[in-house]
């Protein structure tokens, strides 16, 4: 069965957190596979840190995959079909633009690029080289988003949706870190909305709309930031549509609870619970005694479904992906940045 399956072979660059969560979920044994994944090589800043994260998190990878000190050497792989990018956003540009210079595919974290302008710059030159990028917007490939979006608006499960409540909220301990940490430097990207604000907004925006990107609806927009040491450390955005709201907010000053999500409709309400990134259930309450809940199973944390997505879509020849398009990320880029105009927050990239 797994050999009738597509293969595609990756390439990681960066050892950082998010990059060991990704390869780990790639290694995981599970029924619903539809693509074979090979970690083919890893780049990082240095040799060393890449030896110690390929021994920390990929020591049962067969074939063990190769190591470089840098990132270049890794575009410049031919055994390496599709890049995974996993650096701080504020280098998301510059390392795609490098990667699809050589040809390869991208998959690239959240937030996909700083700003809007960034992420059109980097979709331009994917177009004319041909190749297939996407945002690691995992959150949107889980099966039980998929059978949420298809309850909500599809069987209506709810009637007509009127209002969504959506936050994200952790403690990162911003006033401990030093200038190097990515939530700390503005030069690396700090700030809530980029890095949890993203989620609660993508939440609202498909509960919401059925559209994505060029199709969706635009809503009006009032937002505010609160900004610690230039960075903002909590933020909250209202999203007006007509006869329809989403309440958006994050912080990173204080724990968040579960459930993150509350839809409202005509005919009832969903709460979300789990991790705004990362759904475990979901409720759909329709009177005091009607009550159904959704519960879903993991092998894993759940990144294995946007890289099946992506092994699908490059098999097939596609340079986008249905879920994830590009327009779709420039269109919550273009919100972000309406967000951050109206907020105050402000990276060294806006002014290019
Ligand atoms: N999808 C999710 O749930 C999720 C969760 C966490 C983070 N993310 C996203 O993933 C990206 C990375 O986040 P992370 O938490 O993994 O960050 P991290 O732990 O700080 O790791 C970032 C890695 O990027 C590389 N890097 C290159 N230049 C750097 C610089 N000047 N400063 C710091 N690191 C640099 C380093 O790897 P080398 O030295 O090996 O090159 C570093 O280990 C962000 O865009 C973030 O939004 C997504």
């Amino acid at each position: 069965m797994a050999a009738e399956l597509p293969t595609v072979r990756w390439g990681i660059i960066a050892t950082g957190l998010i990059s060991s969560w990704f390869v780990k979920d790639l290694m995981v044994e599970r029924t619903d596979k539809r693509a074979n994944h090979i970690i083919k090589a890893v780049g990082s800043s240095s040799q060393q840190k890449g030896t110690e994260f390929v021994q920390k998190h990929l020591s049962a990878a067969s074939p063990i995959p190769v190591i470089y000190g840098s990132y270049e050497e890794v575009y410049n792989d031919p055994n390496v079909d599709v890049v995974y990018i996993g650096t701080p956003h504020a280098f998301h540009k510059q390392n795609c633009l490098d990667a699809i210079k050589h040809g390869k595919h991208v998959l690239c974290e959240k937030a996909f690029t700083i700003n809007s302008a960034e992420a059109r710059e980097v979709f331009e030159a994917a177009k004319e080289k041909g190749v297939f990028v996407m945002e690691a917007m995992w959150t949107r490939f889980f099966p039980l988003t998929r059978k949420l979006l298809t309850l909500l608006h599809s069987e209506k499960v709810i009637g007509d949706v009127r209002r969504v409540f959506c936050d994200f909220a952790m403690d990162q301990k911003i006033a401990s870190l030093g200038p190097e940490s990515r939530l700390k430097n503005p030069a690396l990207g700090a700030g809530s909305l980029l890095d949890i604000g993203i989620y609660s907004l993508t939440w609202a925006l498909l509960c919401l709309d059925t559209g994505l990107g060029e199709q969706a609806e635009k809503p009006k927009i009032a937002a505010m930031q609160t900004l610690i040491d230039e960075i903002d450390t909590t933020s909250s955005a209202l999203l007006l549509y007509p006869g329809r709201q989403g309440v958006v907010t994050c912080s990173t000053l204080v724990k968040g609870r579960s459930p993150f999500c509350r839809i409202e409709g005509s005919e009832g309400s969903i709460e979300i619970e789990g991790f705004t990134s990362c759904p475990q259930a979901f409720t759909i309450h329709k009177g005091d005694n009607d009550t159904k809940k959704y519960e879903f199973e993991k092998p894993g944390m759940g990144f294995f479904w946007e890289a099946d997505a992506v092994a699908l879509d490059i098999t097939a020849g596609k340079t986008q992906d249905n879920i994830m398009p590009w327009s779709e990320t420039v269109r919550v880029l273009e919100i972000m940045d309406e967000i951050r105009r109206q907020g105050g927050a402000k990276f060294p990239q806006d002014a290019a």
